[in-house]
């Protein structure tokens, strides 16, 4: 319990450096997940001070978030542009490689950082990893012919399985399936893997993200933030 009282405590530490580089005007990315929600929570105080942005978000969850803390929340059709997004990840490496897609938001969160000018990614320090990998990856996949799909992707040597919720299928935001990979040790390349991947069929999207993390805000245990 208090260990999750800490981390608690490093995720809040990071989500509220964030703000800081939020300026008038901006049209801001709302990431998705438990630190996400910590720089939203953020962002609606900024916001009731007098700051003025209107926001874009990764998933129902966060815009509803947003919404109910009375941010102005467009869809992503409606701008051509985003400044700036926050975010968090599950898995971070020196080179700014991540696993994301523990909420099951990935593609949206795919989406909305390779469309941002800068993209800050806030994590507790336990996210901080030598290599990707030791968390599992998460795909997001097609319904349609959803087992053919599996067989491929276990074809190529990993042990994957369907994310449930209360005993049900996990239904992203896009209506697809996550299948949540399992790698018993960090993949050598996890660009390769991911363009083998994303070559099969049915596989919308990969939870690897490469070159899309600007700024790291890494959140520590007694409320101190670090940035990468
Ligand atoms: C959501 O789909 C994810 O990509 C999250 O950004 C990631 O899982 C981190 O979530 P937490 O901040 O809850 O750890």
């Amino acid at each position: 319990m208090l260990q999750l009282m800490t981390l608690d405590l490093a995720k809040k530490a990071a989500g509220y450096k964030a703000v800081e580089h939020i300026k008038n005007n901006m049209i801001v990315g709302l990431g998705t997940g438990s630190t996400a929600a910590y720089f939203i929570e953020a962002l609606i105080l900024a916001c009731k001070k007098g700051l003025q942005i209107t926001a874009v978000a990764s998933s129902e969850k966060s815009q509803k978030l947003a919404l109910l803390g009375g941010i102005k929340v467009v869809d992503l059709n409606e701008v051509s542009h985003i400044d700036i997004t926050v975010d968090g990840a599950d898995e971070i490496d020196a080179q700014k490689r991540m696993i994301k897609g523990g909420g099951g938001a990935h593609v949206r969160e795919k989406i909305l950082a390779s469309a941002s000018t800068k993209v800050i990614i806030i994590i507790d320090e336990t996210k901080f990893s030598s290599s990707i990998g030791t968390v599992k990856l998460p795909i997001e996949i097609l319904p349609y012919g959803s087992k053919i799909t599996q067989k491929k992707i276990e074809n190529l040597g990993f042990q994957g399985k369907w994310r449930t919720t209360q005993d049900k299928p996990f239904i992203s935001d896009n209506g697809n399936l996550i299948l949540d990979l399992h790698f018993p040790i960090p993949p050598s390349s996890p660009e390769n893997l991911h363009l083998q991947l994303k070559n099969i069929p049915g596989v919308v999207e990969t939870g690897f993200f490469f070159h899309l993390a600007h700024t790291v805000i890494i959140g520590h245990k007694d409320g101190s933030t670090r940035i990468l």
